[in-house]
């Protein structure tokens, strides 16, 4: 059986530290211009049923820069967006390749696929998650700032795929969570009864961010929800993640931003253009954590 990403939680813990750890090595060699090529031969099929920017350059320069090749599918011009069953995909695809990436819409899509494939899947983001941005950020916080386990995050924004791979991160980097997000914009009820141990949820952004080590935000409205965009400025008004709401964190906090972002919206300008900021590392770092990810599980 293979190894899938569809969340976190399909790493333990020590795996997950084992795979970032190993994206900061990969990090090295790359400067170094020493890429390991362990893919050589090996072929990954990108399906993308949204937009991408960092997920596509990254995965495909991450394949390419480790000795394979990758493979850009969309619905668009293949059978994926003419209603061929998923399961029939799936098992086509992955005879063909060696690894399998999805960004799509329901979670229940990267699962079936994943139950259909003889190959690993990894998710590149759902509706419901999004665990790749995650290896991204937790390799960033620990470059910085060193283990993030027994640290407060705090999350500003739409209870949203990034914020439940929070969730899931805060219980397998075991940290603690807050979340502040207006009413009628919390994350799943599901995942945020089974962390309540460790997750708090507040409505007002300048109490959870008391004691921060890391402030993170998001677009209020993500991919699928544009025609919502006006009503959700107006509801997250107050949610800006900017210089003011960071003098309530600890001096020392970071603050991250998955991208793409909207100056003045979630984030402030100010905050986007500070030279000191780690987003733009933490945009790299996509590029090393994948590439970390697929050697994990084409040797899983
Ligand atoms: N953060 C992220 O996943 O960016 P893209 O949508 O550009 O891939
Ligand atoms: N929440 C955003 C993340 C984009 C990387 C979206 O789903 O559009």
């Amino acid at each position: 059986m293979p190894r899938h990403f569809l969340t976190l939680l399909d790493l333990s813990p020590s795996e997950l530290l084992q795979v970032t750890h190993r994206a900061s090595e990969l990090k090295k060699l790359h400067y170094a211009g020493s890429n390991p090529k362990p893919f050589d031969g090996k072929q990954l099929a990108m399906i993308f049923e949204k937009s991408s920017t960092r997920t596509r350059v990254s995965f495909e320069s991450g394949v390419s820069q480790m000795g394979g090749d990758a493979l850009f599918l969309s619905p668009r011009d293949t059978q994926l967006g003419r209603g061929e069953p998923i399961s029939d995909s799936a098992k086509v695809i992955s005879s063909m390749v060696d690894m399998v990436m999805i960004r799509t819409f329901a979670h229940g899509t990267v699962e079936e696929f994943a139950k259909h494939s003889r190959v690993p899947v990894i998710n590149a983001l759902t509706d419901m998650y999004h665990p790749c941005q995650l290896l991204a950020d937790l390799q960033t916080f620990q470059e910085h700032r060193g283990s993030i386990e027994g640290k407060r995050v705090v999350w500003v924004g739409d209870g949203n795929n990034m914020c439940h791979s929070y969730i899931n991160a805060a219980r397998q980097a075991n940290f603690e969570l807050h979340i502040a997000a207006p009413e009628g914009y919390d994350a799943n009820a599901d995942l945020m009864d089974a962390n309540k141990d460790r997750v708090r949820v507040f409505r007002d952004p300048k109490e959870a961010v008391k004691g921060a080590d890391l402030v993170v935000t998001d677009v209020w409205a993500s991919m699928g929800q544009e025609e919502e965009q006006a009503k959700r400025e107006n509801d997250f008004a107050g949610f800006e993640v900017n210089a003011d709401l960071m003098s309530y964190a600890n001096s020392d906090a970071l603050y991250m931003h998955c991208l793409p972002a909207h100056r003045g919206e979630e984030i402030s300008a100010e905050l986007m253009d500070n030279p000191e900021t780690v987003i733009w590392d933490e945009a790299e770092n996509r590029l090393h954590a994948q590439k970390a990810l697929m050697e994990f599980l084409l040797n899983a």
